[in-house]
C-alpha cells in the first residue's frame, strides 16, 4: 500500500523521537520513499545522523547547511511529499502548527504542504488533556488534518495514563488504512463528516438457549467495522455497538461490545440522543428464547421445542423518535423480490438511506472481503454499485451520506 508513495517524517523534540527511527525504518522497508525533517530541540533526543541513515537520505533540520552555499528549500520538500506524518509531535509543535508559527524548516514546510498531513502527538497526560491541546488539535482537523490517537501506558515523566505516541506499526498501519479512504482520494479535501457523531450497529447478535448455545447468524461485523474505520477516518467520532465479532478494530474508534438484541438495544438508547447519524448495519437476531435456561439443557428429550419472542426492531425503534437533523441509514439483506423489500423497510424504519445487498450476488454476503450494493434513497433514488471490497464499500455509502449531511 505504502510502495513507492512519497513520505514526509517530520520529527519533533520528545523522548518519543526514538520511536520515529523503528518509524522510518518501517516506511522504508514498506517500499516507502522516506525524507526526514527535525525540529532543532529533536536533535537533543535523536541525531540527524541515525534518521538520514535509516531514511538513505540527508536529513533536514535548518534552512541553511554548515559549509555549503546551497539551502534546504521548504516549499521543494513539502510539494515532493504525497503525504506528511508529524511523529512525534510535541505540544509545542501542535500549538505551533495550529496558530501558524513559522519559526523554524519543520513548520515552513508544515506551512507549504498540500498533501494530507497525518499528527502522532506524544506527551505527558496533563500536556494532553489541557483544554489549549485540546484546542489546537481541533484546529488541526479543521484544517484537515488527521489525528492518531494517542496510547495509555507509562510516560516518560514516571506517570502512568494518556499520552504515550502509537506504536510505530500502528502508525504504518493508518496510513495505510487511510490511503484508502477517500479523504486521500479526493486529495485530502475536507470532509462534511469531520466532527460529525455517529452510531453504528454492526455484526451479529446471539440470543442465549442455555449457558453454552444460542441462536446467532453468519455475520461477520466486517462491513460495519470497515464503516466505523472509514468514517473515523474521515473525522466523524465514532461509537460502534459490535456484537459477537473476532474481528478487531483500529484505536480511535469507540466500541460497545454487546451479545444480545436487547443490550445492542441499551447501548444504542445511551448513544442515540446525541448521534448526528446512525448506520444501522448490524446483523439482528429477530427472535430469542423466550425464557433462556439457567441450566445446560440435557439431551434427555426425544424432541423439544424452544419458544421464541420477537426481539426489539433497534432501527424501527430509533425511526419513530428521530429528530428533523438526523440522519438514519439502514441495510436491508434480501433474498427474493430484493428491490421491493428493501424500499419497504426504508419506508417502515424512516430511513434517509438503506443499502441493500443481495445474498444471490457472488462475492456478496458474510464474511466475504467483498460486497456489491444498491443504494436507495428516501425520495426512491437508486444508485447500483459494482462489487467492490467492503472498504470501497464503505467509502461509497459514507459519500451518499455526506452528500446528504
Ligand atoms: N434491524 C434492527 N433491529 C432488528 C432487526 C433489524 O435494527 N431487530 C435493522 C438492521 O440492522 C437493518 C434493517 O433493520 O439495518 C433491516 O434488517 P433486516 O434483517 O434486513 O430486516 P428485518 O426488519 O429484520 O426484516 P426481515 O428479517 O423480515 O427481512
Amino acid at each position: 500500500m505504502l510502495n513507492g508513495k512519497k513520505i514526509l517524517v517530520a520529527v519533533c523534540g520528545s523522548i518519543a523521537a526514538y520511536k520515529s527511527a523503528y518509524l522510518v525504518r518501517l516506511l522504508i522497508k514498506s517500499g516507502a520513499h522516506v525524507r526526514v525533517v527535525m525540529s532543532p530541540s529533536a536533535k537533543d533526543f535523536i541525531t540527524p545522523l541515525t534518521l538520514a541513515t535509516l531514511s538513505k537520505h540527508e536529513c533536514y533540520v535548518d534552512y541553511t547547511n554548515n559549509h555549503k552555499t546551497n539551502w534546504n528549500n521548504h516549499v521543494d520538500l513539502a510539494l515532493w511529499a504525497d503525504l506528511m506524518v508529524v511523529a512525534p509531535a510535541s505540544a509545542g509543535t501542535i500549538s505551533k502548527m495550529a496558530n501558524g508559527i513559522c519559526d523554524n524548516l519543520l513548520m515552513g514546510v508544515y506551512l507549504s504542504a498540500r498533501c494530507p498531513v497525518f499528527i502522532a502527538p506524544a506527551m505527558d497526560e496533563d500536556m494532553w488533556k489541557h483544554g489549549s491541546t485540546k484546542a489546537n488539535l481541533k484546529k488541526l482537523q479543521v484544517f484537515g488534518n488527521s489525528v492518531i490517537s494517542v496510547n495509555e501506558g507509562e510516560l516518560a515523566s514516571g506517570l502512568v495514563g494518556e499520552g504515550r505516541m502509537a506504536e510505530p506499526d500502528q502508525i504504518v498501519q493508518y496510513l495505510e488504512a487511510a490511503l484508502t479512504t477517500a479523504e486521500l482520494l479526493s486529495g485530502g479535501k475536507i470532509s462534511k463528516l469531520k466532527g460529525k457523531k455517529i452510531l453504528i450497529t454492526s455484526g451479529p447478535t446471539f440470543e442465549a438457549i442455555d449457558p453454552v448455545r444460542f441462536i446467532g447468524n453468519h455475520s461477520s461485523g466486517k462491513m460495519g467495522i470497515a464503516l466505523a474505520e472509514q468514517a473515523y477516518k474521515l473525522g466523524a467520532e465514532v461509537q460502534l455497538i459490535l456484537g459477537p465479532s473476532a474481528l478487531s478494530v483500529i484505536k480511535g474508534i469507540k466500541v460497545t461490545p454487546v451479545t444480545s438484541a436487547a443490550e445492542m438495544y441499551q447501548a444504542c438508547k445511551k448513544h442515540f440522543p446525541s448521534s448526528d447519524i446512525c448506520i444501522f448495519a448490524a446483523a439482528v437476531a429477530d427472535y430469542a428464547p423466550k425464557s433462556p435456561s439457567k441450566q445446560k439443557i440435557k439431551k434427555s428429550e426425544k424432541e423439544f421445542s424452544l419458544l421464541l419472542s420477537k426481539n426489539v426492531d433497534i432501527a424501527q425503534e430509533f425511526g419513530k423518535i428521530k429528530r428533523k437533523q438526523q440522519l438514519s441509514i439502514g441495510f436491508a439483506l434480501e433474498t427474493n423480490e430484493a428491490l421491493k423489500h428493501a424500499k419497504e423497510k426504508l419506508k417502515k424504519k424512516n430511513f434517509d438511506l438503506i443499502v441493500l445487498n443481495s445474498l444471490s450476488e457472488q462475492g456478496a454476503g458474510f464474511k466475504l472481503d467483498t460486497n456489491k450494493v444498491t443504494i436507495i434513497d428516501a425520495n426512491n433514488k437508486i444508485a447500483k454499485f459494482e462489487l467492490k471490497s467492503k472498504e470501497e464499500v464503505a467509502i461509497d455509502i459514507l459519500n451518499k451520506i455526506q452528500n446528504l449531511v
